[in-house]
């Protein structure tokens, strides 16, 4: 008998699942698809940081809509990757008061310390960089996102060689609030 090589099939964890769930009391039953952005954030993190099309259709499942409709949404906005990404996501605000502040100097530092060009990951797999527009915090540019971290006036080397230096010595990425193990009973799936 030939053994099962199937590949299991993906499942989001008990935690994200509780947390799904709560979401998606905040919207009427036939509205579930109005939880689509906070669950694809849910979906990134829980699998590598990048959403591939397998993990995008288990959304759509989740949620019971079509996976194009998933698909529309998550090539529309910047903050979801759809191929996969190094270890920290750098994004890079280049709209104009960030470059007015020194953002090309910023990304040309970067990309030469990370050996790296814009759109691309580092050969080590810590740092992939990505080109953004204003991530509204304007009057502390240039400013650099990492999750839910800015990294801000990054206006000397110094500056991006500490910030570099700073996700280098995050062994664990950070914990997202609903990671925390603080849900409440009728959340938990028993
Ligand atoms: S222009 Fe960069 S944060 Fe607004």
């Amino acid at each position: 008998m030939e053994p099962n090589t199937a590949p299991a099939k993906l499942q989001f964890s008990a935690a994200a699942q509780a947390e799904i769930k709560r979401l998606l009391t905040h919207y009427p039953a036939d509205r579930s698809k109005s939880a689509l952005l906070p669950i694809l954030h849910i979906a990134q993190a829980e699998f590598g940081g990048w959403v591939s099309p397998e993990v995008q259709d288990l959304v759509a499942e989740t949620l019971n809509i079509k996976p194009i409709e998933v698909y529309e949404v998550s090539s529309f906005y910047t903050m979801y990757n759809l191929k996969l990404v190094g270890k920290h996501v750098l994004e890079i605000c280049r709209t104009g008061p960030c470059m007015l502040r020194g953002s090309d100097e910023l990304t040309e530092h970067l990309e030469r310390i990370t050996g790296a060009k814009v759109g691309e990951t580092s050969p080590d797999g810590l740092f992939t960089l990505k080109e953004v527009e204003c991530l509204a915090a304007c009057g502390f540019a240039p400013v650099v996102q990492v999750r839910e971290q800015y990294y801000e006036q990054l206006d000397t080397p110094e500056a991006v060689d500490a910030m570099l230096n700073d996700l280098r010595g995050q062994i664990h990425r950070p914990i997202l609030s609903w990671e925390e193990n603080d849900l409440p009973n009728s959340l938990k799936n028993n």
